[in-house]
């Protein structure tokens, strides 16, 4: 087998004890920090979202981003029939509506009504929470059954641009805000 002589990696996992401590990677993910956004759907007359940090863009053309929800959540039994889902990016002042979709099911209560929030509806009738950093509205295109998780995939249609504030980050599994950002050299 060929050998790469531009690998420059010396150090082997032994040698990083001091670098590196053994985890189980559950504690050890909670380090990577995450966006939180609220996803929404549109069923019929009936609307509902819940807030999810496992999100990530995936592509830049066109334009997919992608976000984890586990199967049982009501937003996902009303997105999977539906071909439009709405993601809003929460920003600082915006901590208690996170807790507030996060923690109540549309099942069992409507939150918008619960949390007091007038929704910003998009042409095609999803709500979008009003003071978000960001709102998009995406087609759903595929969706992979990953572990617990589905991996659903949407292709950005429409995107807004809003308030001017630090969003919201998910980080040990604490809800925290974006400092002072610097661009990488
Ligand atoms: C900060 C935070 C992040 C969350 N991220 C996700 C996520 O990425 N995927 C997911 O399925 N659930 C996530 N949840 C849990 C759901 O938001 C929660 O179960 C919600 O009540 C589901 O509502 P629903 O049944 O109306 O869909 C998160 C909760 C919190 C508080």
């Amino acid at each position: 087998m060929a050998s790469s002589n531009r690998c420059v990696e010396k150090r082997t996992v032994n040698d990083v004890k001091r670098d590196f401590v053994g985890t189980d990677p559950k504690n050890t993910l909670k380090l990577m920090p995450l966006p939180v956004v609220i996803v929404s759907a549109r069923k019929g007359g009936e609307i509902n979202g819940m807030t999810a940090a496992w999100v990530s863009q995936v592509s830049a053309e066109p334009p997919v981003i992608m976000v984890a929800i586990r199967s049982e959540r009501y937003t996902w039994e009303m997105m999977k029939d539906t071909e439009n889902f709405g993601i809003s990016v929460l920003g600082e002042g915006q901590e208690k509506i996170a807790g507030l979709f996060g923690s109540v099911s549309g099942r069992n209560k409507n939150k918008f009504k619960e949390g007091n929030i007038e929704p910003i509806v998009s042409d095609d009738g999803l709500p979008l929470i009003p003071g978000s950093v960001a709102a998009f509205v995406c087609r759903k295109t595929e969706v992979v059954s990953i572990g617990d998780h589905l991996a659903v995939f949407g292709e950005i249609l429409k995107s807004w641009k809003g308030e001017e504030k630090y969003p919201l980050i998910w980080y040990g599994w604490n809800i925290s805000k974006l400092g002072n950002g610097s661009r990488p050299e």
